[in-house]
């Protein structure tokens, strides 16, 4: 009896240790992991890292003051001074360098494992919108490329690694702000604004962005972040554009209000109709918002001025060599009438990876990370 009893609490203690050593066998991989993992990006001018370089477009950013606090100090056709979200990312999750815009003719053998980047600035959920920019790579094109993307990789390590690279990915999506900027507001009686209205719209772009996202998921993506729009009509252009009496754009405020939650309840019910965590909502509207409501506390001068431009808030036109520049990005929000500083991505990838659940749905990326590097 009492030797049964030795013998199985021995067994115990072996199991236990065996448990310890698959623990640290599991926290080995982790760290394989975290550095072998791929990273592909989809969306607009807020991921874009080049691809319209390479195109016949207006919506580029691959002229000086663009870059100029990169490394190198040169434009690259990312919309910042310096690094964009996906670089911040990328760099979090201790990839060795940031996927290569998918049009990167660089983009080739043993560099196709990191990722790539299919983000085209000026394109929304919809085709038609950005249709000014003319030659840009619309949602439904960049998943096109994803496909292709994936033959390529096939072609270097096999079609069931190429998978397995794919499904452990992670994924970034940006997209939408367009759809209200340069589509339904972009003139008096748009198209659009004449077809729906505001409420219905958005339930519009909403069911369309859930095909992309199936798509997506179709396509072998398994943790995809799906962001939010910052405050539309916070920015340095709406406010010089729209704006009354120095406040916000409250039409576009009200398009961001309304479109935000429907876009997490979206990716809810995809996830519950899948029945696993695909995709987490980034609740990009509420850390701008910090920011935008009280931007000393998070060491910047103004959240109303970019610092590239012209015009009342330096929010008209375009950022090009002309324009005015500030001396210090440090202090300022937007880095030019659209797109926020190097240091605002940097506090918004933050809140990506350690934000509370005011902020990310159903978890941080963190989290995501620690579950994917115990269950790989
Ligand atoms: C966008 O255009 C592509 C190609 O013409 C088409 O397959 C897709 O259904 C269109 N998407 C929408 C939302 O109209
Ligand atoms: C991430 O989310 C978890 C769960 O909500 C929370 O406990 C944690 O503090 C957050 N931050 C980090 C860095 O994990």
């Amino acid at each position: 009896m009492s030797m049964a009893i030795a013998t199985s609490s021995a067994s115990v203690a072996m199991r236990s240790w065996m448990m310890i050593i698959g623990i640290a066998f599991a926290l080995g991989s982790i760290v394989r992991l975290a550095e072998g993992r791929a990273f592909f990006v989809f969306g607009d001018s807020l991921v874009d890292s080049g691809n319209n370089n390479y195109l016949a477009t207006t919506a580029r950013a691959d002229a000086p003051p663009y870059g100029i606090d990169f490394p190198t100090h040169r434009p690259t056709g990312r919309f910042s001074n310096g690094f964009n979200i996906p670089d911040i990312i990328s760099q979090r999750i201790g990839q060795s360098e940031a996927p290569l815009p998918y049009l990167s003719p660089e983009l080739n053998g043993q560099r196709l494992l990191i990722g790539a980047n299919f983000a085209s600035a000026g394109i929304g959920i919809l085709n038609d919108t950005g249709i000014q920019f003319v030659n840009i790579i619309r949602m439904f094109r960049q998943l096109d490329y994803f496909a292709e993307y994936q033959r390529r990789v096939s072609a270097v390590i096999g079609a069931q690694q190429a998978r397995q690279l794919v499904n452990r990915a992670l994924v970034l999506i940006t997209v939408g702000g367009n759809d209200f900027v340069n589509n339904y507001y972009l003139v008096p009686y748009s198209a659009r604004s004449r077809q729906f209205t505001l409420p219905n719209y958005v339930k519009y772009i909403i069911s369309e962005y859930r095909k992309l996202l199936m798509r997506l998921y179709e396509l072998g993506a398994r943790r995809v972040l799906v962001t939010g729009t910052g405050p539309l009509g916070c920015v340095p252009a709406e406010l010089a554009l729209r704006g009354s009496n120095g406040g916000c754009s409250a039409e576009l405020q009200r398009a961001t209000s309304l479109y935000n939650p429907q876009l997490e309840q979206m990716l809810q019910g995809i996830n519950r109709k899948i029945g696993q965590t695909v995709f987490i909502a980034a609740n990009t509207q509420q850390t701008h918002m910090d920011f935008v409501s009280n931007p000393q506390a998070y060491g910047f001068t103004t959240a109303k001025v970019a610092c590239c431009g012209q015009g009342p808030n330096n929010g008209l036109g375009l950022c090009t060599a002309l324009s005015n520049l500030c001396p210090n990005r440090q202090l300022y929000a937007f880095w030019d009438p659209f797109h926020p500083s190097e240091k605002a991505n940097r506090l918004i990838v933050e809140q990506i990876f350690s934000g509370s659940t005011n902020y990310m749905t159903p978890m941080n990326l963190s989290t995501v990370m620690a579950l994917d590097s115990l269950t790989s």
